[in-house]
């Protein structure tokens, strides 16, 4: 495990890394701990190598696996600064998508407040029109609002409707990445809940997962990946994965494509392309 600790030179140097100025490169005079801040959020702020959605996940759960008491109570599950790390993945971030039931449970607001950095886009998939008009994620504040949705209801003034089709109540993921890329949003934040993030690991569109590990234990409650059973170890998951101590929670840094990169093969090449023509537009 590497411990890291941010700066505010290395904050800086990913911030321009992030704006596109791909020449940035550690500087020799920083610590161990500074360069594995750096290290540990450059494939965020580099996104991906072609020009395909660049999707991640960060889900920040306790030593058994939870991310909420029974009763939903999940405020404090990451530590201090677990909690700034969040933040930074949102300051990296084009928008931040979460399921319908964790704007339900927590009515988190989703914006960058530990870090310097604009808040992304926020993003709700809520396919059956559940989330009320007054939920805290669709309050105007200058940042943009989207809805991924399956059916037709009305939203707030100035909420960006992603109309999109369902089977049995379930939206492709793909569809969800190639919808939010083609309004401009292609360096996607997928924060929870388990569902959520489970529909886009489970879909192989995930790049990066970030795990961060807080020391409690919380018994019985959500947990953070809700993917499906499996039967054997053998078919488990085992991303190559990089550990960083971030002195109040630990951070495994998955990394599900080659190279922490986004390949296109795992998108759809043709809408894809339309995409990409649609940003440049
Ligand atoms: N610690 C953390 O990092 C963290 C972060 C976020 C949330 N949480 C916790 O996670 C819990 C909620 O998580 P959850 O797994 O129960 O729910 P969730 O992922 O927040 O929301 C799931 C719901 O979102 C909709 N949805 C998501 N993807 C969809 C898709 N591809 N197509 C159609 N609908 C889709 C569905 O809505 P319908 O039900 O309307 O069909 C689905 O049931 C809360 O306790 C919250 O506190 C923890």
């Amino acid at each position: 495990m590497r411990p890291a600790a941010m700066t505010e030179t290395v904050w800086a140097a990913l911030r321009a890394l992030r704006a596109g100025e791909r020449a940035i490169l550690p500087d020799p005079a920083w610590t161990d701990a500074a360069r594995a801040a750096f290290d540990l959020y450059a494939p965020l702020a580099r996104g991906a190598a072609g020009e395909a959605p660049f999707l991640f996940a960060q889900v920040g759960q306790s030593l058994d696996g939870r991310v909420a008491t029974v009763t939903g109570d999940a405020a404090d599950v990451s530590g201090r600064e677990g909690l700034r790390h969040l933040h930074r993945c949102r300051a990296l971030a084009d928008a931040v998508v979460i399921g319908v039931r964790t704007a339900l449970t927590d009515n988190p607001r989703l914006t960058v407040r530990l870090c310097d950095g604009a808040s992304p886009a926020r993003v709700v998939i809520d396919p059956r029109g559940r989330l009320p008009a007054d939920a805290r994620v669709l309050a105007e504040d200058g940042a943009r609002r989207l809805v991924v949705q399956a059916c037709d209801i009305d939203r707030p003034a100035g909420v960006e409707v992603v109309r999109l089709p369902d089977s049995a109540g379930w939206i492709r993921p793909e569809a969800i990445g190639l919808a939010l890329a083609r309004r401009g949003l292609a360096r996607i934040l997928v924060e929870g809940g388990g569902v959520t993030i489970a529909g886009f690991l489970e879909a192989g569109l995930l790049d990066r997962l970030h795990v961060s590990i807080a020391p409690l234990i919380i018994g019985a409650g959500p947990t953070g990946l809700r993917t499906a059973p499996i039967a054997r170890l053998a078919d488990a998951l085992r991303p190559e994965t990089f550990v960083y101590g971030l002195d109040t929670d630990v951070v495994f840094d998955c990394a599900l494509a080659p190279g922490g990169n986004a390949s296109t093969s795992r998108w759809p090449t043709r809408q894809v392309d339309a995409a990409i023509a649609v940003r440049r537009a």
